[in-house]
């Protein structure tokens, strides 16, 4: 097993305001899926398993929780293989967005979807992951741009801003190149439960109690004050039948 995605997992049993936090997630993700076979890509520490059922788990490092290792950018399935994919925390770790979906659109099914739940960067949660985050956050790159596959690249690396680029500033560009995909679902996330819970991180500043009132709180305010305050970018794009 990868020594992170154990310590993850670790973290991940310990701390039940994480669990609280992330069940909404995964909650959502659910609801987007089509029926039918689904892929998530970048399972880390394995806990969507929790909620979503008959989900195969796929990550390019090992974990015997694991289903499949394999490189998104170079994916073991026949073509129309799959209704759903997800992402979650994980298209802003793929080093060439280009060649992940690329491969997406080979073993989607026709009407399959892909469902990214992914940092999103607004004024509010640039400030924090800008300076609190040990993940950078460079917003001045094209997502689109190709670059060069680098064998020794480590899977945690990152740039935070990727999705908020894709499906934000360099959102025509995206489905110019990739015209086989529509938008069907965008939406800002995540005010005040997730950070204050902070993540994978080992403390949290609220009790596990408070989540659900907060996220009660953030749906009416996340109309308003989503995209200049959200921490979150949940995004489904659907392949045309
Ligand atoms: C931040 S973790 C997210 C893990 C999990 N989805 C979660 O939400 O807890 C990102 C994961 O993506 C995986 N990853 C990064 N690049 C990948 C690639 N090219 N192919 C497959 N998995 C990759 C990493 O190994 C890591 O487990």
């Amino acid at each position: 097993v990868d020594q992170r995605l154990a310590d993850y997992r670790k973290i991940w049993d310990s701390k039940p305001v994480l669990r609280e936090v992330y069940h909404d997630y995964y909650k959502r993700i659910l609801q987007a899926c089509n029926s039918g076979l689904t892929l998530e890509i970048g399972g880390g520490s394995g806990n969507i398993k929790e909620r979503i059922p008959n989900v195969i788990s796929l990550d390019v490092l090992h974990a015997s929780w694991l289903d499949v290792i394999a490189d998104a950018q170079k994916l073991p399935f026949k073509p129309n293989a799959f209704q759903n994919l997800i992402l979650f925390d994980v298209l802003h770790h793929i080093e060439n967005q280009n060649l992940f979906f690329k491969e997406a659109s080979r073993i989607l099914k026709p009407g399959g979807k892909i469902i990214m739940l992914e940092p999103g960067i607004t004024p509010l949660s640039w400030f924090f992951y800008n300076f609190l985050h040990q993940e950078p956050v460079i917003l001045n790159i094209d997502p689109l741009a190709h670059n060069s596959i680098d064998p020794e690249r480590d899977p945690y690396d990152s740039n935070q801003a990727i999705p908020t680029l894709m499906f934000g500033k360099y959102q025509n560009a995206f489905f110019n190149t990739f015209p086989e995909f529509k938008i069907i679902q965008k939406e800002w996330l995540s005010l005040f439960a997730y950070p204050l819970s902070g993540g994978f991180k080992k403390w949290s500043l609220i009790p596990p109690k408070t989540v659900l009132p907060l996220l009660k709180f953030e749906e009416v305010l996340l109309p308003y004050i989503g995209k200049f305050a959200g921490f979150r970018l949940f995004v489904t794009i659907e392949k045309n039948s």
